[in-house]
């Protein structure tokens, strides 16, 4: 029988669903210094990293034992490029914490075998013991990672297109350059492994998402929605993503 421990945690503003993801990344770490992590880009992630950055100066977490696989990287995009999301990582956090950059993982995009890079992720998580805490964003389709609607449940790492919605999304990331139109992603069956999730959710354009994601049980239309079946989820939403008004 899964015993499930998934739960749904509301705050009144964005500032404070980052501050209590990052308080659960430290606590995890402290409990486990040599803990897997799977990160997340995207813009809900930046004050969580904003956070930790804060906390490695104040002495309250050390990242030099940690190993981090991110759940996405774009293809046709050298990872030196500032929208690549080794950079992003790099910019806001792997640069400013004591964290080993060469424990630091994310999928190899360009490769001419796609197929065989993305079996290697899949190996090198393994090899890692499995991911301790995976952090998670959501997509206003409901995507996980890469992983756009009509994605398999059991999809593990691989080449995807990115939907024209996540096209518009992630534009405002890219002056120079239109969205790359294809990313490696861990897939859904990747995400369901890893022990702990904590999805994080601000803003009224993800309501509909959190909405569809946390009731009904899985449709393909929204990728998201798998973590129903996963027993340790926390969901850390604001006022505003869950659907809720902020109180006067
Ligand atoms: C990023 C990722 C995506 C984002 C999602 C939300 O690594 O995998 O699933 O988490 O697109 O992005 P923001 O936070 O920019 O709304």
């Amino acid at each position: 029988m899964l015993v499930s421990s998934s739960q749904r945690l509301i705050f009144s503003t964005p500032e404070a669903v980052a501050n209590a993801v990052a308080d659960l990344i430290i606590k995890v770490v402290q409990e486990k210094p040599s803990a897997t992590l799977g990160l997340a880009t995207g813009g809900t992630m930046e004050p969580v990293y904003a956070r930790l950055v804060t906390a490695f100066k104040h002495g309250e977490i050390s990242f030099s034992a940690v190993t981090s696989f991110n759940l996405d990287e774009y293809a046709e995009l050298p990872p030196e490029h500032p929208g690549s999301y080794r950079s992003t990582m790099n910019a806001l956090l792997f640069d400013h914490v004591d964290i080993d950059k060469s424990r630091t993982f994310l999928p190899e995009a360009n490769g001419s075998e796609p197929d065989k890079s993305g079996a290697r992720y899949e190996d090198m998580i393994a090899a890692a013991g499995g991911i301790d805490l995976q952090l998670l964003g959501i997509g206003r389709n409901g995507h996980i990672g890469f992983n756009e609607p009509g994605s398999a449940r059991d999809s593990r790492t691989r080449l995807v297109n990115l939907h024209t919605d996540t096209l518009e999304a992630n534009a405002r990331f890219f002056a120079d350059r239109p969205v790359p139109r294809s990313a490696m992603t861990m897939g859904i069956g990747t995400i369901m492994s890893a022990r702990k999730i904590a999805l994080v959710a601000t803003g009224a354009s993800k309501t509909d998402a959190i909405h569809r994601a946390t009731q009904g049980g899985f449709q393909a239309d929204c990728p998201a929605s798998a973590l129903q079946d996963h027993g340790q989820v926390t969901w850390f939403l604001d006022t505003a993503a869950a659907g809720l008004q902020r109180a006067a």
